[in-house]
Parts: structure tokens; C-alpha cells; sequence
């Protein structure tokens, strides 16, 4: 900094002059103007309003000058810095806004891109049902139990009180085994999930709870309501005391579970020779809950009006079954049920053809999503 300046001429402080003020504040907002990015304009910055910049320099020279001049020097070096400062406050603002156009665009998403070029799995809605039908059951204490889908005539006809050549046999078109050349090798594919009552019987003490979802086989054509290979939910229950009542609440307990509040079914009588007495199960239909019956102006697909929907098979177990398994009918009974879950998928679902669910078009399987 310059001495204090006793006799007194601010033109001659040589960085107080107007004309280089001027300069150093035009060479400021030119080089702000050049600079291209926000490093260049932090360079300019440091150069041009820092401690060691033309104009803090000037302004030190002010305190050398005597105190009625200081004002004038003040005011113009002021004026310098605010422009100065003012170009550099747009400049700053200009290139923000054009980083951030350009980030806008290089990082771009384009999220109608596909995600994932794999197309991800989804559960069939068979398996999930399934599940969830053993789920109920299981929160009840079942247990979930399994036979082979290869069985015997004996599992699948014989200890169900099936007589050889009854025509019950025939109820159920059977898929016969060849065995070694043999047609008649007394080896079938299951018809129904029955077997496994059998099986969970055998060499067990009662009580036995037990439910089995299952792959069943029969000479039936595929076609809209029929499948030649399906899948069935058995259900057993032997223990002391069981009755009728406890079949029904026991029903009437799954399709409030599976198809919602309010949900019933009734019985009507039916022939099975496994169970005495048997009944068929249907259950109320859950699309229009009875109100299509009778009334024209509300017809219902699902129900065809009629108000119930059929379910399947169940009754008391048969005396002779719990003999053919070594369980005293005198000391147990029990009862059972057995349906068909393609077809309860599709009143379930609105879905009008069986083909769509055994066809394997993952078209179809996706909209159910993933359950887990
Ligand atoms: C039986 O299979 C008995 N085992 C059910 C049973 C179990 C009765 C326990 C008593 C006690 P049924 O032949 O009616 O019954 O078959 C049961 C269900 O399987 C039918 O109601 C139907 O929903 C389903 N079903 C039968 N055939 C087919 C088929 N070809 N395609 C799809 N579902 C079928």
C-alpha cells in the first residue's frame, strides 16, 4: 500500500485513476464472459474479486488517500465490484442452468426401456391354489400327506370297497399300467386322491388329520370342462366321535376360508363306495351368492342361475375301509372329501376353459402374478 499522501492529488494514485478502474472492471466482466464452465468462471473469480485481484488492490490504495477524496475513490472502486460482482452472480447462474440441462439429458432414463430381458416367472395359479387350499387345513393342525401317482389297484380300487369288475370301477376311466408285456398288471395311474386315505391309515393309530393335494389320471378327453390329467384335494378325518356335523362345519369352514364371508354349501345324497353315507358337495356360488335363481334379469354364467356351484365328492368314511386298514370301526369313524381344483380355479376366476389352465401358455399364467 502507497504512503499516506499528504499533498494531495488522487489522479496520480495510478490504480485509483477512473480510466483504470474502468479497465480492471472491464477486464473482469470480459474474462467472466469467457469463461466456458464453472471451474474456468471459479479461476476467473479467484482473479478478479480475491485478496490479490487488480480491484481489492485498488482498494486498499484508498486508505492512502487524504480523507476528503476517500468518498469519490470509494464510490467508483464500489461500483467497479459491484458489477464485477453482478456479471459473475449471472455467469454463475447461466452455467448452473446449462450443467443442469446437460445432466438432464446424459443421465437421461428411458423407462419404457425393458427392465429385464429375461421375462421374469410367475407361480401357476394351480400350485398357488393348491397351497393355499393345504394351508387352510394345515392351520387346523392337518397334515399335508402325498402318494404316488403310479399306484396300485389294490390302494386305488380294492381297499376303497371298489368290487372287482363293479361297475363303480368304471366310474373313474382308468389309465392301466403295462407291466413286463402285461396289460392287466394290476398297476394304474391313480384315478383319484382316495389312495392316499388309505396309505395315511395303514400302520397309524388314529386320530389322523390329514389333507392331500394331488395329480390324478383318466381316460377323459380334453376339452373345455374335462382334463385327462387333473389334480384333486383329498381330505381325511378319523378319530372318535366324528360325525356328519363335523363334515359340514368342516366344509363350510374351507369355502368361507377360500372364497370369503358368508360363504356355505349344502349336501345332496350321492354314491361313493369308500364313504357311507355320501353325499355330493356343493357349495353357494360365489359370483352372484344365490340372487341369479329365479330372477331373469340377473343370470348368472358361473352358476347358470342355479344358485349352487358342485364341488365334489365326500361322505363318512366306510366301515369296511377302516376294517381293510386295521382301524376298529366299532372304537372311530371319520369322514372325507375329495374335488377337483382346475374346476374350482375356473368358477374362482371366470375362466371359461379348462385347456387355458393345463395348456402351459405362460400368457395365461402371468396375470396371477407371483404369490408367495
Ligand atoms: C372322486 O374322485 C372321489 N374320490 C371324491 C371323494 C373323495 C368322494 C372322498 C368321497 C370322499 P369324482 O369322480 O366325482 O369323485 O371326482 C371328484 C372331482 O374331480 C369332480 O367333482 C370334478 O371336480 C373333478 N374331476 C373329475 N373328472 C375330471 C376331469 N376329467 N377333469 C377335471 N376335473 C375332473
Amino acid at each position: 500500500m502507497s504512503a499516506p499522501n499528504k499533498s494531495y492529488d488522487p489522479v496520480e494514485v495510478e490504480a485509483l485513476k477512473p480510466e483504470e478502474i474502468e479497465r480492471m472492471r472491464d477486464e473482469a466482466v470480459a474474462a467472466i464472459a469467457a469463461a466456458t464452465d464453472l471451474e474456468a468462471l471459479r479461476e476467473v473469480k479467484v482473479a478478479h474479486t480475491g485478496d490479490r485481484s487488480p480491484l481489492a488492490l485498488a482498494n486498499r490504495e484508498i486508505g492512502a488517500l487524504p480523507p476528503h477524496a476517500k468518498a469519490d475513490a470509494g464510490k467508483r472502486v464500489g461500483q467497479a465490484r459491484g458489477a464485477v460482482n453482478k456479471a459473475l452472480k449471472a455467469r454463475q447462474e447461466e452455467l448452473e442452468a446449462e450443467r443442469d440441462a446437460r445432466v438432464l439429458v446424459e443421465e437421461a432414463v428411458d423407462v419404457t426401456l425393458p427392465y429385464d430381458r429375461r421375462p421374469a416367472g410367475a407361480r401357476h395359479p394351480m400350485t398357488s391354489f393348491a397351497d393355499r387350499i393345504a394351508d387352510v387345513f394345515a392351520a387346523l393342525g392337518y397334515r399335508v400327506a402325498e402318494g404316488p401317482e403310479v399306484e396300485t389297484e389294490w390302494f386305488n380300487f380294492d381297499a376303497l370297497n371298489f368290487p372287482p369288475d363293479h361297475p363303480a370301477r368304471e366310474m373313474q376311466d382308468t389309465f392301466f399300467v403295462e407291466r413286463d408285456g402285461v396289460a392287466d398288471s394290476g398297476v394304474v395311474l391313480r384315478t383319484h386322491t382316495s389312495p392316499v386315505q388309505i396309505r395315511s391309515l395303514i400302520g397309524q393309530e388314529p386320530p389322523v388329520y390329514v389333507i392331500c393335494p394331488g395329480r390324478v389320471y383318466r381316460t377323459d378327453e380334453l376339452d373345455a370342462t374335462h382334463t385327462p390329467v387333473f389334480t384333486q384335494v383329498e381330505l381325511l378325518a378319523v378319530d372318535e366321535g366324528l360325525t356328519m356335523a363335523d363334515l359340514k362345519g368342516t366344509l363350510d369352514h374351507m369355502v368361507q376360508a377360500l372364497f370369503g364371508e358368508g360363504m356355505r354349501t349344502r349336501l345332496r345324497p350321492n354314491f361313493f363306495p369308500f364313504t357311507e353315507p355320501s353325499a355330493e358337495m356343493d357349495m353357494v356360488c360365489y359370483v352372484c351368492r344365490g340372487e341369479s335363481v329365479g330372477n331373469p334379469d340377473r343370470p348368472c354364467r358361473t352358476c347358470s342361475s342355479e344358485g349352487w356351484i358342485e364341488l365334489g365328492g365326500c361322505g363318512m368314511v366306510n366301515p369296511r375301509v377302516l376294517t381293510a386298514c386295521g382301524v376298529d370301526p366299532e372304537k372311530y369313524s371319520g369322514f372325507a372329501f375329495g374335488f377337483g381344483i382346475e374346476r374350482m380355479l375356473m368358477f374362482r376366476h371366470d375362466i371359461e376353459d379348462m385347456r387355458d389352465i393345463v395348456e402351459g401358455d405362460v400368457r395365461f399364467t402371468l396375470p396371477f402374478g407371483m404369490e408367495i
